[in-house]
């Protein structure tokens, strides 16, 4: 069988979603995650981008062991300068350095001759190579770029001393056919082909990033690119989890294999959705939660009788299982703890106690609590040093305005309160927030779920918010609805204002988990 290696790109190229802003300590579970999946290499960010993310790839280049980490830099020294000081740690180093080849980039963006774009790629390759004993480099739109252009740079960076060249299908644009014809010319007519892996990079624009990587891998590419839950920009990268399962299931077509454990699949899928607020839809292929739920009765009828009539899928494949061991008010500090080593949750010393005790203060109002719930929990305890949090909220209903009283807690102890009304209950929370802020924030999208069915079920809110001029997500979670919403509110404030304190340099080393 061949072997593919597979590149995830979650926190970089997944991280560029509109309103993902993942803080240090979740990357880093992310990144503990992904090691546990098995994914060969993992894009842990862009150094030169900002200090937050130097500091997330540094700490994650020295946390993972087992898969290697990369960091994306434009062609430009000081780039590669800032990923090697992150990344030299790193059990595995290697660098993504891309610059655009197709001609409009070239001439609008870039603003360089297509025999300038040559040289810089050549040079920074060269000196990329210096320190690195990896280099992938990238050519940005090559699916919009001359083919033949494409032949002529990628024989030069590789005797500049490429070891991997991707070919990113960055907007979205290419076809099945089409890509795959594209590793072949390439193949054919790039002399020095053989020094290197190729890889497979695609953006979901037209709905075929998943069919445009098996594509690729049919045309014989030795790596794949992409993201846990097709997150990404626009409409996102290729779902690395589609595309694995589909080798999986149909290996008498792809005839690959990868080093990914498939059973950890469910588990990564939701920490990233959680941790990121980008929500699975419900009928996505593999890991939505109608993925395998048979609804009509000639459906069901036949999986009981043999679950391969409408099944291809083993639910145990990706990892799906009941939830075992549920915990519930009598647990104590030792069952809670087994639980998260079972969650393969980590944790500081004070992450596990703020989250103790929110799982305690959950039990007060839920008999059972799944792991399901102790995840939507963590995704909201994972942050340290936040500056507002909920301390009291009182929502007096009417028809045509509503009142909302809130008390917001300092980390000095001050409790600040506020009071104002809305047209309906969230809109009265918000403008309360935004009172006790001081600073107008715009509300951009507002989404609520239940982590579990049944009526004792957690609420998760996550919010959109635009504020200091970033946009980001906060999340809230709680039995109930508004008081999840506040607490969403606040997230999103408290992000915004540890991200600036990072970039600013205030905050040395936010602390990752020891
Ligand atoms: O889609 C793209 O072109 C990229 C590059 C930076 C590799 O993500
Ligand atoms: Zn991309």
């Amino acid at each position: 069988m061949r072997k593919l290696d597979v590149f995830d790109t979650t926190l970089r190229d997944g991280e560029q979603s509109a309103g993902v802003n993942l803080h240090l300590s979740e990357k880093v579970e992310i990144a503990l995650q992904l090691e546990r999946f098995g994914v060969d290499i993992m894009e842990a960010g862009f150094p030169a981008s900002s200090p937050g993310d130097f500091k997330a790839v540094q700490e994650i280049a020295k946390r993972v062991k087992h898969s290697s980490v990369t960091g994306l830099a434009r062609s430009i020294q000081s780039d590669i300068d800032k990923a090697w000081e992150a990344l030299r740690d790193g059990a595995y180093p290697r660098l993504h350095v891309f610059i655009a080849t197709s001609p409009i980039h070239m001439e609008y963006k870039l603003r360089k001759t297509p025999d300038q774009v040559v040289e810089t790629a050549v040079e920074c390759v060269k000196y990329a190579r210096t320190r690195f004993p990896v280099v992938q480099w990238s050519a940005e739109d090559a699916t919009r770029s001359d083919w033949d252009f494409l032949v002529r740079i990628i024989k030069q960076v590789i005797d500049a001393g490429a070891t991997i060249i991707n070919l990113p299908d960055t907007v979205g644009y290419t076809t099945p056919s089409e890509y795959a014809r594209l590793f072949q010319y390439v193949r054919d007519h790039v002399p020095n082909i053989d020094r290197v892996k190729l890889s497979a990079h695609c953006h979901d624009d037209l709905g075929m990033a998943v069919a445009n990587t098996l594509a690729a891998i049919q045309a014989g590419v030795d790596q794949i690119e992409g993201t846990i839950n097709g997150i990404g920009e626009r409409a996102g990268n290729t779902a690395l989890e589609e595309v694995l399962v589909a080798l999986a299931i149909r290996k008498d077509t792809y005839g690959c294999e990868t080093r990914v454990q498939l059973e950890e699949t469910s588990f990564t899928s939701k920490l990233v959705a959680k941790l990121t607020g980008m929500a699975v839809p419900a009928n996505k292929a593999v890991v939505g939660n109608n993925a395998f739920a048979h609804e009509s009765g000639i459906h069901q009828d036949g999986v009981l009788k043999h679950a391969l009539t409408y099944e291809i899928i083993r639910p145990e494949m990706v990892g799906l299982k009941s939830n075992r061991m549920v915990l519930g008010k009598h647990s104590g500090r030792h069952a809670f703890k087994e639980k998260c080593d079972d969650l393969n949750l980590v944790l500081t010393d004070a992450q596990f106690n703020r989250l103790f005790d929110a799982f305690k203060a959950l039990t007060e109002t839920k008999k059972e609590v799944t792991d399901d719930d102790i995840l939507a929990l963590m995704a909201e305890s994972s942050i340290e040093d936040v500056k507002y949090e909920l301390e009291f909220l009182h929502v007096s209903y009417g028809m045509n305005e509503t009142t909302a009283a809130i008390g917001i807690r300092h980390p000095n102890g001050d409790v600040i309160r506020e009071a104002a009304t809305g047209g309906g209950s969230v809109e009265a929370i918000f403008n309360t927030v935004e009172r006790v802020i001081g600073t107008p924030m715009e509300l951009i999208d507002y989404r609520l779920q239940s982590t579990t069915g049944g009526e004792d079920s957690l609420a998760e809110v996550y919010v959109k918010v635009a504020y200091h001029n970033r946009v980001v997500t906060g999340r809230g979670v709680h039995g109930d609805v508004l008081s999840a919403s506040a607490k969403a509110f606040l997230d999103a404030i408290n992000r915004v204002l540890i991200k600036e304190r990072v970039d600013d340099g205030q905050i040395e080393s936010i602390r990752a988990q020891g």
